[in-house]
């Protein structure tokens, strides 16, 4: 279980600006940026209602799929949002996101990241720039489990100040899946060592976040019977629909023990993906939602 701050577990279990933008009156001009994909585990959609006079965001809403930190990260961000004008909102970085809410676990400062990206693309399509994406930018797929370039993981690195491959791990998932890119972005880090050492770079000085060090147990004994009711309904109000999106689906088979035997239907079915969702976003939501321990196997009848 993550040591969460009392602001996040506050921010996920009461989230702020929860939903989607439909109205757009008159002099406003309502725009979208979106981030993620529910593979990787964590997507975002983040709408804004922006004034267009005063280029001041009015109103911000977000649809997040994806755990604690990403839900309490996006209710943040809209918070901090919410009455900006739109060039002070671009100069929001991940890091204050994460001040925001009393620091993250360094495990799930990719949601702040998610955050702060979904913010820029929501500007940009406001400002008519087209976003490059992070699979086609200059510097060319890192890692492939993760569609991670090149250019993010530098950007990131130095944006934060990082120093390990572990670190751009917790920051942008890149190196998380089978490892075959570590190697590679060793190289990027010490790459961008070097231009410090030369005088090259100036990293940007980022306020040092402290983690919350009281551990939060939010999670009580359940009888067996409470954790599989409780497992249909997190997969009936929170994967179900999502999975839908895409045409997919997911049917409880069993639990035995920690063990969640799930069925993948419809594009799930034979999906180059599949193990993705099924660990990124099928167990990582159940994790969350229902117990830690939780292993989830596709099971084929
Ligand atoms: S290529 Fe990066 S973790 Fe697999």
């Amino acid at each position: 279980m993550w040591d969460y701050t009392d602001q996040v577990m506050e921010h996920f279990q009461n989230p702020q600006n929860q939903g989607s933008i439909t109205e757009q009156e008159q002099g406003t001009k309502v725009v979208t940026g979106e981030v993620g994909s529910i593979a990787c585990g964590d997507a975002l959609r983040l709408h804004l209602k922006i004034d267009e006079d005063t280029q001041t965001i009015t109103d911000a809403k977000f649809q997040t799929f994806g755990c604690a930190s990403a839900i309490a990260s996006s209710s943040a961000l809209t918070q901090l949002l919410k009455g900006k004008k739109v060039d002070d909102a671009m100069q929001l970085t991940n890091r204050q996101i994460a001040d925001y809410l009393g620091g993250l676990p360094e495990e799930k400062m990719h949601c702040s990241v998610m955050g702060q990206e979904a913010l820029e693309a929501a500007i940009y399509s406001y400002k008519g720039i087209p976003l490059e994406t992070h699979e086609e930018d200059e510097g060319g797929l890192i890692c492939s489990c993760f569609g991670v370039s090149d250019s993010r993981i530098k950007r990131i690195i130095r944006e934060n100040d990082l120093v390990t491959a572990e670190e751009v791990t917790n920051y942008v998932k890149a190196g998380g899946g089978c490892g075959s890119c570590l190697a590679d972005i060793d190289d990027i880090i010490a790459e961008i060592e070097q231009e410090r050492a030369n005088g090259v770079v100036v990293a940007p000085t980022s306020q040092v976040v402290t983690p919350e060090t009281t551990p939060v147990n939010t999670v009580k004994p359940l009888t067996n019977l409470q954790k599989i009711t409780k497992i249909q309904q997190v997969l009936e109000e929170q994967i179900k629909p999502v999975l839908a999106e895409d045409g997919g689906d997911v049917e409880l088979f069993d639990v035995e023990g920690d063990i969640v035997k799930v069925i993948l239907k419809g594009s799930c079915n034979g999906c180059a993906s599949s193990t993705e969702t099924l660990k990124f976003a099928i167990e990582a939501t159940l994790k969350e939602a229902v117990l830690p321990t939780l292993v989830v196997q596709s099971v084929q009848i």
